[in-house]
């Protein structure tokens, strides 16, 4: 039996605009999905998801009947494929993380099934090929995904990642700072507000161009500042992206309130996180402040989570013996 766990991502700058190839800057935090893996004697796969309250089986000639578990059924047959003998096995997913949130839940199930699912089939990955296999399940949830959730959650730490050339580790020191998240309470899907912002792209491509270029530069500037641990530069950056997010189309009236709230209650920026449309803001604030931010948001939003940038990438929890 291996239980294993990923964490949840915070994209600082850059979200969308790194669908087209633009750099992104993403932060893991401390909240986590764990999945248990463990041996079973038939032939059978048990699929269960303790969130969703839904469970579902495989077989080597049987699919999975739930679409929420299309996509680890995908890790699960590419697994058992670099074996090469089909193992039964039962797999329990049970993340702490937001859906649908902009915190990269899907990706973090995906590579923390990846890994306790290929440690407990014996195989050694490196985190290089966890991070591609979750990438596999993530185009059956997202579709055309440009990779940094699964990046981030194999990896931790900060990134900063573009699509056509991968990511590159950010040194970066957090301490006195800590992330303040607020709910919107509105679900959206990633892969339809991706559609959504592209539409707009390809309708207005000469006005479009010059925005995806300055959240670019944007991005470097963010990194630079992240470096110089200049957090006030950090948190300007991350409002002008906030403008830039709501140009292309993935702001609403109650994400703005709670931006526009944050920054009252003087957060160093605010902006949306991940896809928009809903899901969370995110607001960065010196320590001191943080509760008082929170506080703000708890009244105008039923989930406010206050967040430290977690180092740690997917890990192996326990090891233990089978059934
Ligand atoms: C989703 O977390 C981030 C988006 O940029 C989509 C993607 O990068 O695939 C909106």
């Amino acid at each position: 039996m291996i239980i294993a766990s990923a964490p949840a991502k915070v994209i600082l700058v850059g979200e969308h605009f790194v669908v087209e190839n633009e750099p992104a800057i993403a932060v893991a935090v401390d909240v986590r999905a764990f999945v248990t893996a463990s041996k079973r004697r038939d032939n059978l796969i048990t699929l269960k998801s303790l969130n969703l309250g839904i469970s579902d089986s495989i077989t080597k000639d049987k699919n999975a009947e739930r679409k929420e578990f299309k996509p680890l059924e995908v890790i699960v047959r590419k697994l058992e494929e670099e074996v090469g003998s089909w193992i039964g096995l039962d797999v329990v997913i049970d993340s702490k993380i937001p859906i649908a949130a902009g915190m990269g839940s899907s990706a973090a199930v995906a590579v923390a099934s990846t890994l306790a699912i290929s440690r407990v089939l014996g195989l050694e990955l490196s985190r290089k090929e966890i991070s591609r296999i979750a990438y596999e399940a993530e185009k059956i949830v997202h579709g055309k995904p440009s990779g940094i959730d699964n990046t981030i959650s194999t990896y931790g730490g900060a990134i900063i990642y573009r699509k056509s050339e991968g990511f590159v580790p950010l040194e970066c020191d957090f301490s006195g700072y800590k992330l303040v998240l607020a709910d919107s309470g509105i679900p959206r899907s990633t892969g339809e507000m991706v559609i959504k912002v592209r539409k707009l792209k390809n309708k207005y491509p000469k006005v479009m161009d010059p925005l995806y270029h300055a959240a670019g530069r944007l991005t470097i500037e963010a990194a630079k500042a992240l470096r110089d641990r200049d957090f006030t530069r950090l948190g300007e950056l991350m409002n002008i992206n906030h403008g830039l997010l709501s140009a292309v189309g993935v702001s609403n009236e109650k994400l703005e309130q709670l931006v526009y709230a944050a920054r009252r209650a003087g957060v160093l920026g605010a902006k949306i996180t991940g896809a928009g449309g809903g899901g969370y803001i995110v607001a960065l604030t010196d320590e001191n402040n943080a509760s008082k931010v929170a506080k703000v948001l708890e009244s105008l939003s039923k989930r406010v989570l206050v967040l430290d940038v977690s180092d740690e990438g997917a890990r192996v929890e326990q090891v233990g013996k089978n059934k």
